[in-house]
């Protein structure tokens, strides 16, 4: 047949006319492939899942039943635009009660979106033309970058290093870089590497931005799933309206991740910009959910629940891979865990973390995330499926016993 005119008609920023044709196998499908591959190899074996980013219950009952009620309300069916008022005012006093920030205006400093995600794809369309750069951390969450790169802009890659507490060096930021972006993407506590913020931290950042006049938008999708110390709101350091904004998400601290509700809180004129972009992509998220997102942020301790769970589950995961040679630590914040990848099984040697984790899949049915940005690691979730203590104990054990069993090397 002859090919299809279509084929060229497609924008350069999705492969203009190479779009479909690429070989190119990447991260997510590779894991996708490679666990088929394990269940088909040994059908009876079950296959442990530390590879998900979405936690493995659904949302609180209450959470639930508030939107069971509303959406069956002749007033929540229309379009929401930009939200209303009602879950505005939640989100004032939830940024009081959960992080200690004070003197949000709720009309010009707080807009929800449907999801972070969408949010994140947005924020390029308000800032970046031809030529801006967006300074993003890695590894990270790649969704701003990939907008910024299709507005024409440029990513600039600040490598999360141990050694620095995974967090950028901004020191480190060249000049040239430094005068073109207008971005600073941060996002604490971090996904993959599991890592929270400090206040000085926040402090120098906003110092960094204003000096170099550039925006941050600090991606706190994780933000109440802390272990052992206060959550922290970017918000809460002076200056931080200034020059930023914070994206919070109803995903991982409310198991809500297939509803699509979060909001967009801080500086006054980033509000105003993004509601605009966002006025023309969306008319915003379904008013009941909305309404069951009001009802969630009046329970902080849904959250707070989920996180005893998860220091649970993420205590048993030390254990585990600790017993198998690797050198893991409680993370700060999140539900993951960032190991550095084995070197070798016996005598397979890898040359990349996902040639690690490919292996940790065909040879004893694990899955995990490999990153291979700055250093070999491996993440392993906590958000694997379990039921109860018993089973996640289970479940743990059994991971130490085959990860030992393979005879790791680091
Ligand atoms: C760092 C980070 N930001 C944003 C998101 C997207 O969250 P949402 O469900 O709110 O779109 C995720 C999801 O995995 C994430 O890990």
């Amino acid at each position: 047949m002859a090919e299809s005119y279509i084929q060229e008609l497609f924008a350069k920023r999705i492969g203009g006319n190479t779009f479909g044709k690429d070989t190119k196998i990447y991260k997510f499908e590779k894991i996708k492939r490679a666990k088929m591959a394990a269940r088909e190899k040994n059908p009876g074996k079950e296959l442990f899942d530390f590879g998900v980013g979405e936690p493995d219950e659904m949302a609180a009952d209450m959470v639930v039943e508030a939107l069971r009620i509303e959406c069956a309300k002749s007033e929540n069916r229309g379009y929401a635009d930009n939200g209303i008022d009602e879950l505005k005012q939640a989100v004032v006093r939830y940024m009081d009660k959960v992080f200690g920030v004070t003197g949000i205006d709720t009309d010009k400093e707080v807009i929800h979106s449907i999801g972070s995600k969408p949010a994140l794809a947005m924020i390029p369309e308000a800032f970046i033309d031809k030529g801006d750069g967006v300074l993003m951390t890695a590894p990270g969450y790649p969704i701003i970058a990939t907008h910024t790169e299709w507005n024409g802009g440029v990513t600039i890659k600040l490598p999360l290093l141990k050694e620095n507490g995974f967090l950028p060096d901004l020191d480190a930021i060249k000049e040239k870089d430094k005068k073109r972006a207008k971005i600073l993407y941060l996002n604490y506590p971090n996904n993959p590497t599991g890592a929270v913020a400090t206040e000085a931290f926040y402090k120098k950042a906003i110092k960094f931005a204003k000096e170099n006049d550039l925006i941050i938008v600090q991606d706190a999708a994780y933000a109440a799933l802390v272990y052992d110390q206060k959550p922290l709101s970017f918000l809460s350091v002076e200056g931080a309206k200034d020059v930023g904004i914070e994206i919070h998400s109803f995903s991982k601290a409310y198991n809500m991740t297939g509803w699509r509700l979060a909001f967009v809180v801080g500086n006054a004129s980033i509000v105003s910009a993004f509601a605009n972009v966002k006025d023309n992509f969306d008319s915003g998220q379904f008013i009941a959910i909305q309404k069951a997102g009001v009802y969630a942020l009046e329970h902080p301790e849904i959250t707070e629940k989920i996180a005893v769970k998860y220091k649970r589950r993420l205590e048993m995961m030390v254990d585990a891979l600790n017993s198998a040679g690797f050198s893991a630590e409680l993370p700060k914040g999140s539900f993951y865990l960032y190991v550095n990848a084995p070197k070798r099984a016996g005598k397979v040697e890898f040359a990349s973390a996902e040639d690690a984790s490919g292996y940790l899949i065909t040879e004893a049915s694990i899955s995990t995330v490999p990153w291979d940005d700055a250093g070999a690691f491996l993440r392993f979730s906590a958000t694997f499926s379990a039921k109860g203590e018993a089973d996640e104990r289970r479940v743990t054990e059994e991971m130490g016993k085959r990860l030992k069993a393979l005879d790791l090397g680091f």
